[in-house]
């Protein structure tokens, strides 16, 4: 071969991976009229890809979705994501499923125990059985609840975990979301189907909603509104907020790393905050006059309730694996959340 046919099977092979790196893909995002449902969406239609939601909006909002529906690359079903007939065309007709469609949070599982868990386990089966049937690559969203109490900072995806008991219905969440891993990384060893999972880490930012307990759409919306923020618990426990941003940043690359197939993977902030600092920072960012008032866990989630003092990922694995760090500040969260609160009136 000549130095010329060299340099121009190079530029042949180039322009594949560009032309593979831009070709259109077809995704089907379940929960996609959620929080971090929406912003996916609205990521790979801004790219010029195709996407069909599926959501039965029990805690996600129309809303979320509603200014994209004239865009003819956008297909929403208001379903459960457990419907056998739609989802077997919906998946037959994908090249890559993200499945978010879930419970979320501890207060929805400890206030909806059956609702919650069936809502966590039942689509996950007939989701992850089609997808394994039309050998379509599954992403399955997680949760760093799954590492229970662990106390060895910070939480590698290989660690032992350490759970409460079944008498503590708060750990429901953590166990069913665990079974979801269990069960991709089965069909996997079973079937060879590419799986990926990933486990974020407290994601914030627009469109969340604080009517299901999340902590900062929570305090935004008191101190925007001049009433007590209440911090449950001493306030002295961490965690790390990522934006939701950077977050669908991350999911989004998945499907250009056949690598991390089979791997779970963590996502979120490194960065630690207790929830104390976290009320002060947002008081002083919505300019409020908000007083900061302590709520022991009894009074918020009912007797016997255990919380972590701290939950820090290690996010080695998601800088190997898909080389991404979290880019945005706790401040610039914080703001962007808060000029959505205020813009749309939302909460
Ligand atoms: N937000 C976070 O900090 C966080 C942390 C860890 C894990 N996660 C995971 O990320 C995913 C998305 O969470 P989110 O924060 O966007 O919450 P969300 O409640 O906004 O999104 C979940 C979506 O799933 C929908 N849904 C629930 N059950 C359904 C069903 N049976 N069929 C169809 N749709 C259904 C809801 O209506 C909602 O739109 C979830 O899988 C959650 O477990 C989120």
């Amino acid at each position: 071969m000549t130095r010329h046919d060299r340099t121009e099977r190079a530029a042949i092979l180039n322009m594949t991976e560009v032309l593979q790196e831009s070709a259109v893909m077809k995704y089907l995002i379940t929960g996609g009229a959620g929080f971090i449902g929406s912003h996916l969406t609205e990521f790979f239609l801004k790219r010029g890809d195709e996407v069909s939601i599926v959501d039965d909006l029990s805690t996600g909002s129309w809303e979320n979705v509603a200014h994209l529906a004239d865009n003819r690359n956008f297909h929403a079903y208001v379903a459960d994501a457990a419907d056998k007939v739609l989802l077997e065309t919906e998946i037959r007709n994908s090249d890559f499923v993200y499945h978010l469609a879930s419970s979320v949070g501890v207060k929805l599982i400890v206030s909806r125990p059956v609702d919650s868990i069936r809502r966590i386990v039942r689509p996950t089966e007939t989701v992850v059985d089609l997808c394994a049937k039309y050998r379509k690559p599954i992403l399955l969203t997680s949760t760093s609840e799954t590492y229970g109490k662990s106390e060895s900072i910070p939480f590698r995806e290989d660690m032992d975990v350490t759970l409460g008991p079944s008498s503590k219905n708060r750990w429901a969440y953590a166990i069913a979301k665990l079974l979801d891993e269990f069960y991709l990384l089965a069909q996997r060893e079973q079937t060879g189907l590419p799986v990926y999972i990933v486990r974020l880490f407290n994601v914030v930012g627009p469109r969340q909603t604080g009517y299901y307990g999340m902590v900062l759409p929570r305090f935004v919306t008191a101190a925007l509104n001049n009433e007590p923020i209440q911090v449950y618990g001493s306030g002295e426990q961490s965690r790390c907020f990522s934006s939701v941003y950077d977050i669908v940043e991350g999911l989004a690359r998945f499907p250009q790393t056949p690598n991390a197939a089979g791997e779970v993977v963590n996502l979120g902030s490194d960065r630690e905050v207790t929830i104390n600092d976290l009320a002060r920072r947002v008081i002083e960012l919505c300019d409020s006059k908000s007083i900061v008032k302590t709520v022991s866990y009894d009074e918020a989630y009912g007797p016997n309730f255990d919380d972590m003092q701290r939950r820090l990922p290690c996010l080695d694995k998601a800088r190997r694996l898909i080389g991404w760090d979290p880019k945005r500040s706790l401040d610039q969260i914080i703001m962007e959340t808060r000029d959505w609160i205020r813009d749309t009136g939302r909460q």
